[in-house]
């Protein structure tokens, strides 16, 4: 793509984003390029999107092949096969379920507050109708999902937000034991890594802890895996590790490689609860995103692809400790798979935007946390440039 002829920042974008001043106009691999030519390495993936990297032949391919039918949308009046079969196969790679499909994570977020209350509905009448979420979650932008998310800064501005939402601390059994109750709560949402609240890692003891605690209060039990799914962790899902299940599983980011798609995956109880009307959306599940992310689903699941990532992970481990052994500045170093957090002594943002001069694209998680994930097939010889080039913007 040619870029523009001019490539000053726009005022005309609504002022939300503080967006640095370079403008990229091509992708390759875990690489962007700037019109001036200057390559970067991308250490984001377009916030956990781009999981096979820019311009993946399969998902080119995939968007070429999907085009090629002459169906982008059609609506949810009809029936579409992409979406059909993209369900069925997203059903056999995880737990008996019905799908939702939307577009973006904070709409699975909504959907899933809402099945989750219809449920609990039937059990416990109206009052069963309170979320738990977790000290240090993020699940989304919009009025439900901003009220289970525990970012000051973001909520208070937009405050009430919806109601009946209680936040526990991961790890703290006795706490949530006295938040969720038979009586009034209808779900519990965790992320199984917390992404935006620094790359926390919750133990799998405690997810365990949580299944049977809202097994015997008959809570609703939702995994956001927006950020740590679909192959981060090194596994499908993060939640795998514990061997345990949800009831409401919410995905999006990398499913339909950079297009657009959301997904709400729900137990058979709970999406029997829901009623045709109940809830809905225009564009989800559209033919071409379905085919996509089809495509992306079936290269994750490939033999030996979350086996590669494991491997790419040790690397980049491998490299992250050496790193934080000659650091002064490294307090912490978090996550699994390739989704990594580094905890520093000082302010994440300036680090990032040191790194970026360096050309490493990085992102931050909370004031002292520097984010990692780089695309799930990106090279060793890369994981270890990307983690130099973080050593020098450190120092
Ligand atoms: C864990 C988690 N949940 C929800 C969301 C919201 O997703 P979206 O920005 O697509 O609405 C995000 C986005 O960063 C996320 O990381």
């Amino acid at each position: 793509m040619s870029p523009d002829t001019t490539t000053s920042p726009t005022t005309a974008l609504l002022g939300i984003y503080k967006k640095p001043d370079i403008l990229f106009v091509s992708g390759e691999g875990a690489w962007l390029v700037a019109e001036d030519g200057r390559r970067y390495l991308d250490f984001t993936s377009g916030i956990g999107v781009n999981a096979l990297g820019h311009g993946a032949p399969e998902v080119l391919g995939a968007i070429r092949e999907g085009l090629e039918s002459g169906l982008v949308h059609t609506s949810n009046l009809f029936r579409t096969e992409p979406g059909e079969r993209l369900a069925e196969e997203l059903v056999a790679a995880t737990f008996p379920s019905q799908v939702f499909f939307c577009n973006s994570g904070a709409e699975s977020g909504e959907a899933a507050f809402k099945l989750a209350r219809r449920w609990a509905g039937t059990i416990g009448g109206k009052a069963k109708h309170r979320i738990v979420a977790f000290r240090g979650s993020f699940h989304g932008r919009l009025f439900g999902t901003l009220a289970a998310t525990d970012r000051p800064a973001y909520r208070e501005p937009f405050e009430p937000l919806m109601p009946g939402v209680d936040f526990a601390e991961v790890g703290n059994l006795a706490g949530l034991k006295k938040l969720v109750t038979h009586d009034r709560t209808a779900a519990v949402i965790i992320e199984p890594i917390q992404g935006e609240g620094g790359i926390r890692v919750v133990p799998v003891e405690f997810l365990r802890e949580l299944r049977a605690l809202c097994d015997e209060r008959e809570v609703a039990l939702i995994f956001d895996e927006i950020q740590c799914g679909l192959g981060r962790s090194g596994r499908l899902f993060a939640h795998e590790y514990a061997g345990i299940r949800p009831d409401l599983l919410m995905i999006a980011k990398p499913l339909a490689g950079g297009l657009p798609m959301g997904a709400l995956l729900a137990a058979p109880h709970v999406a029997a609860a829901i009623a045709a009307g109940e809830h809905g959306t225009t564009f989800g599940g559209g033919p071409l995103v379905a085919h996509v992310a089809r495509v992306v689903l079936r290269t994750i699941t490939a033999p030996g692809f979350l086996a590669g990532v494991l491997k790419r992970a040790d690397r980049l481990d491998r490299s992250l400790r050496e790193m934080a052994s000659r650091s002064a500045v490294v307090k912490e170093l978090r996550g699994v798979g390739l989704i990594r957090g580094v905890q520093v002594d000082g302010d994440a943002q300036a680090i990032v935007m040191k790194a970026r001069d360096l050309g490493l694209l990085l992102v931050a998680a909370g004031p002292d946390v520097i984010r990692l994930l780089p695309p799930l097939n990106t090279p060793d010889e890369l994981l270890v440039t990307g983690v130099e080039r973080l050593e020098e913007a450190l120092s």
